[in-house]
């Protein structure tokens, strides 16, 4: 069942309900920096960061990053930050969603959370790096897209052998910007 939001939203947190499961979405605070982590491990095929990373992501970062929260429990993650050298622009990182949550709009949600956010009010794009074969994330970023009203392009941007030493597949940089500009093509 897709969830519906409550009319219940102060500043750092958002609730939302699908059927009788309430979903809490927050910044997230150091101390959950280890079930990121740990979400992060079960949610194939995401790379693995240090939990070291993760506690200074959920600090540093926090004002980006979204944790959605089910009995308790962290079951959603988005990290992402303001590139420095272009503050118009919104870079995620990486998003999660436990097994447990999925296919309930969870993901689309907790960016929606994100870019509504007052540290994003200068924000007219997002950028993330997708590989080709992950499908459910061309989904997510493709579903944000129409959502906010902007044009989606892609092309290779960290590349197996230059970047990763033959290590781990290209990654495709995709920019989502400028935010309602085809809403304002089509008026
Ligand atoms: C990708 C992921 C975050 C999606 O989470 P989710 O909460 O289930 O996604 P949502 O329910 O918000 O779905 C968003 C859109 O993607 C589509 N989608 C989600 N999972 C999909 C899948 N496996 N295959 C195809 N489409 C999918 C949904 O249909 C929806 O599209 P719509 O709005 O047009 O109907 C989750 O599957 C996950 O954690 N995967 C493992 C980690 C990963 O690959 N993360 C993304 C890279 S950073």
């Amino acid at each position: 069942m897709r969830p519906q939001i409550l009319r219940h939203i102060s500043g750092r947190t958002s609730t939302v309900q699908a059927s009788n499961d309430v979903l809490t979405m927050r910044t997230p605070t150091p101390e959950d920096g280890h079930q990121v982590w740990q979400l992060i491990r079960d949610c194939e095929p995401l790379d693995r960061n240090s939990m070291y990373c993760n506690v200074l992501q959920c600090d540093h970062f926090a004002e980006t990053c979204v944790v959605a929260e089910k009995d308790g429990e962290v079951v959603g993650w988005v990290s992402a930050y303001i590139v420095p050298s272009d503050p118009d622009t919104l870079f995620v990182w990486q998003v999660a969603v436990s097994d447990k949550a999925r296919g309930m709009g969870v993901a689309k949600k907790m960016l929606h959370e994100l870019v509504s956010r007052d540290c994003c009010k200068d924000v007219t794009g997002l950028k993330t790096t997708i590989t080709k074969d992950n499908e459910a994330s061309w989904a997510l970023f493709n579903a944000f897209a129409d959502r906010m009203d902007a044009p989606l392009d892609s092309d290779a941007h960290y590349v197996r052998d230059d970047h990763f030493d033959g290590r781990h597949a290209t990654e495709h940089m995709v920019t989502i910007a400028p935010f309602g500009a085809r809403k304002s093509a089509a008026a």
